[in-house]
């Protein structure tokens, strides 16, 4: 059952930190596939092939392919109401004078459709930054296709055996690029997670939006924040179990509603 609109509007007006954390479901109006859901990744394909510092090693070309054809995807989409209800109320929190709120968005998406949040947090890295395997060099590229040897492959074929030296390489060193997200078994970025629990730590109120809480240390957040006392307010089309405030439904609709955007 879903909290009151009121009730939460209350609370958000008297809460000094309001944080976020994101997940797939935040761009599933987008049109953009989550992990575990109907039609998700996961489900289509094994994440262990596809998203670990092993099957990159083994091949390269079928990793690319996957992360290549994940971009282009996402260049032809849009954010929705709910990435949009996100940035009006950072407008709104930002516009306060004197600003008596703080807000943060942590998200695990790679989708790069928040990209215009001031205080944003990409806990995952994002789908449109490259790192060089060699010498680190971290590269924005949006132009698509990312290089030659990917040109072409909207259906993807994760077979393609594209050779190594026609794949995404460094303008520096020449290094093979990887795409600079996280992969399951990697370590997240220490700074990144310093960040993150500077918000945990003082949030009055954590919206946890279209996440399955399912990989961590993103999956432990909302009980941190409830442990410590902050208050968490659930927005999923499932019901994710205890919250102190819960919005059951297409974030699209539930978010600009509750924030009164
Ligand atoms: N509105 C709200 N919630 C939604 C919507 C929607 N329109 N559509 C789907 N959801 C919810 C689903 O009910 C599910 O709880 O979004 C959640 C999506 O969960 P996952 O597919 O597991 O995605 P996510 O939680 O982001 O996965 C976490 O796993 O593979 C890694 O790095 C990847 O960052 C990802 C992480």
């Amino acid at each position: 059952s879903s909290t009151s609109y009121e009730a939460f509007r209350q609370f958000l007006k008297s809460a000094k930190h309001i944080a976020t954390l994101c997940g797939a479901g935040l761009s599933a109006e987008s049109g953009i596939p989550t992990f575990r859901g109907e039609g998700g990744w996961w489900r289509t394909f094994e994440a262990t092939q596809l998203a670990t510092p092993s099957a990159f090693k083994a091949n390269p070309s079928r990793v690319w392919e996957f992360y290549h054809y994940r971009r282009e995807l996402v260049l032809k989409k849009q954010p929705n109401n709910a990435h949009k209800a996100l940035m009006d109320f950072e407008n709104k929190i930002l516009s306060q004078t004197p600003q008596n709120q703080t807000f943060t968005v942590i998200t695990q998406n790679v989708d790069g459709l928040s990209s215009n949040l001031k205080n944003l947090i990409e806990m995952h890295g994002s789908l449109f930054r490259t790192r060089c395997t060699k010498c680190g060099d971290i590269d924005k590229n949006y132009n698509s296709p990312i290089c030659e040897g990917l040109k072409g492959t909207e259906n993807l074929n994760l077979d393609s055996n594209i050779p190594i030296e026609q794949l995404p390489s460094c303008t520096k060193c020449g290094g093979l690029l990887r795409p600079d997200v996280v992969w399951f078994n990697e370590k997240l970025d220490p700074n990144i997670i310093d960040k993150i629990h500077e918000e945990l730590d003082r949030c009055d109120l954590l919206l946890v939006i279209g996440t399955s809480g399912t990989v961590y240390p993103a999956a432990g957040y909302a009980n941190y924040v409830n442990l410590r006392g902050g208050k968490v307010a659930v927005f999923n089309i499932e019901d994710t179990g205890d919250a102190d405030f819960k919005f059951i439904g297409p974030c699209g609709e539930t978010l600009p509603k509750a924030l009164e955007v």
